[in-house]
């Protein structure tokens, strides 16, 4: 060897190094669990993937995660896992609650699963991370208070093992006799093994109500009832921005719905609705209410067997309104959604598109501060759906049949849920302005760089 190396002298040494110096390089930047991938895990996994929780596998330690690498790659690379919708191309891309993983994040997920799946040094391996009990009230503290100020609780059902899918409708009254402004809200099965049964649960708020915050009929002239809170799996309860609440009426109701399923054994559970309240007398400036955009409901959704079909819906801001949140909802043919804002100038923005919408994750999309939508008053709101009756549609139950509306999961449905805080006119030009300096900062700062 050592005749060879003089021999070819300094070239034969070039090429030796720099054939070596990128495997060094490889063997030292291979992920390892307990550096690169546990934050990652902690931050985007586990609130689902730990004991007690939906999800079928904890990932919180290297003997846990270990066994699914595999799984893990596939699942990160092809956007599965976590579960986030959102087409990355279209419309506004800053949420406040995106679980999805940047690019570099699954890049060193697939490297890590690539090199063997490397543990790494105990000592790499962050703090284990302190989640809320999910039986407990998790705001309650921050307002000093040991539980919400009015805790609303559906009637109590029995999912026998085995029965089919239940939709429970209870009506229960919210016991108020004064009208009261809400700063908070949370929502959640009673008991930890409710949680096997709730499937999803909504609380409709039955209260008269005029102006703004009055729903569009449904397409047989009936008044809706609003929402006020729902429940999806993984969903934490809803704090109003500052200045910013509900108006609960005195002698409101509460229509509940909440879909049961199989929980394989006999389960009995109730849903609790826990309410804080501004202090008496406290009136938050800005309004918010929680609308039921588009509806095609039980006029347009009527799907031929084998068949793609699109609806259109649309609901008219009657002031105006800063859009905080999009959620789609369909059934199990639901397949894509669009959210436009056709403004009073005739101008369309496209808000948001789930390009690639899954029944099983009822998925609420909220706009970050900054990113928010401020409309005008006037503004229409359309809502675009797809239905996919085909085989092509994995969750598709039976392509060969007729669809329409109903609340069954083989039937259909399409709106989106969407809150809105509505302001008046001057405060609505100054958070406008306050925006366009933002933006107009934030170029400047990018053009000098
Ligand atoms: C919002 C809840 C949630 C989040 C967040 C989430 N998962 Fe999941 N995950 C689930 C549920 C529920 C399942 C089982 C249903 C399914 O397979 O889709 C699952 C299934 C999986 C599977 C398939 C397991 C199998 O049977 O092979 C993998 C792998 C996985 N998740 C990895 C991840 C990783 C990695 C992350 C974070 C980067 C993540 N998940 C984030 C809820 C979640």
């Amino acid at each position: 060897m050592s005749t060879t190396w003089k021999s070819f002298g300094a070239a034969a040494l070039t090429v030796t190094v720099s054939v070596l110096v990128p495997s060094v390089a490889a063997a030292q930047s291979a992920p390892t669990f307990t550096k690169d991938i546990a934050p990652i895990f902690q931050d985007k996994c586990e609130a689902c993937h730990r004991p007690d929780s939906i999800a079928p596998m904890s990932l919180m330690t290297y003997e846990e995660a270990r066994p699914w690498a595999r799984s893990i790659k596939g699942r990160v690379e092809s956007r599965q896992m976590p579960p986030w919708h959102i087409n990355r191309t279209v419309g506004i891309q800053e949420f406040k609650n995106d679980r999805s993983l940047t690019d570099e994040q699954i890049a060193t997920v697939t490297k890590w699963v690539d090199s063997g799946a490397p543990k790494g040094d105990m000592k790499d391996m962050p703090k284990a991370k302190v989640w809320p009990s999910e039986q407990g009230w998790n705001f309650a503290a921050q307002f000093g208070q040991k539980e919400p100020d009015l805790i609303v609780r559906s009637t109590p059902w029995t999912q026998k093992a085995g029965a089919n899918d239940t939709w429970w409708k209870p009506i229960v009254e919210s016991g108020l006799t004064e009208d009261r402004w809400v700063r908070a809200i949370e929502i959640r099965p009673g008991t930890v093994k409710g949680r096997k049964i709730t499937h999803h649960a909504i609380a409709n708020l039955m209260q008269t109500e005029d102006g703004i915050a009055a729903n569009d009929a449904d397409p047989n002239g009936r008044q809706v009832a609003g929402t006020f809170m729902e429940w999806a799996v993984g969903k934490q309860g809803e704090m109003m921005r500052p200045n910013s609440g509900k108006l609960l009426r005195a002698g409101s109701k509460f229509r509940w719905d909440i879909h049961y399923s199989n929980g394989g054994e006999d389960i009995t559970d109730v849903v609790e609705l826990g309410i804080y309240l501004y202090p008496k007398g406290q009136e938050p400036k800005y309004r918010q209410v929680l609308h039921l955009m588009g509806g095609t409901n039980a006029g347009g959704v009527d799907i031929p067997p084998n068949a793609l079909k699109v609806t259109e819906g649309f609901f008219v801001l009657r002031e105006n309104g800063r859009v905080e949140s999009f959620q789609p909802h369909m059934h199990l043919r639901g397949k894509a959604m669009q959210m436009d804002a056709i403004l009073p100038t005739g101008q369309v923005q496209t808000l948001s598109y789930v390009d690639r919408f899954d029944f099983q994750w009822m998925n609420v999309y909220q706009y970050a501060d900054n990113a928010a939508p401020l409309l005008p008053k006037g503004t229409i709101i359309k809502v675009l759906a797809w239905h996919d009756n085909t085989s092509a549609n994995k969750n598709n139950p039976d392509p060969n049949v007729w669809v329409g509306y109903g609340d069954r999961t083989v039937d259909e449905m399409a709106h989106a849920w969407v809150n809105v805080t509505y302001m008046p006119d001057a405060d609505y030009q100054a958070e406008l302005a306050a925006r366009r300096e933002a933006l107009a900062k934030k170029t400047s700062q990018q053009q000098q760089q």
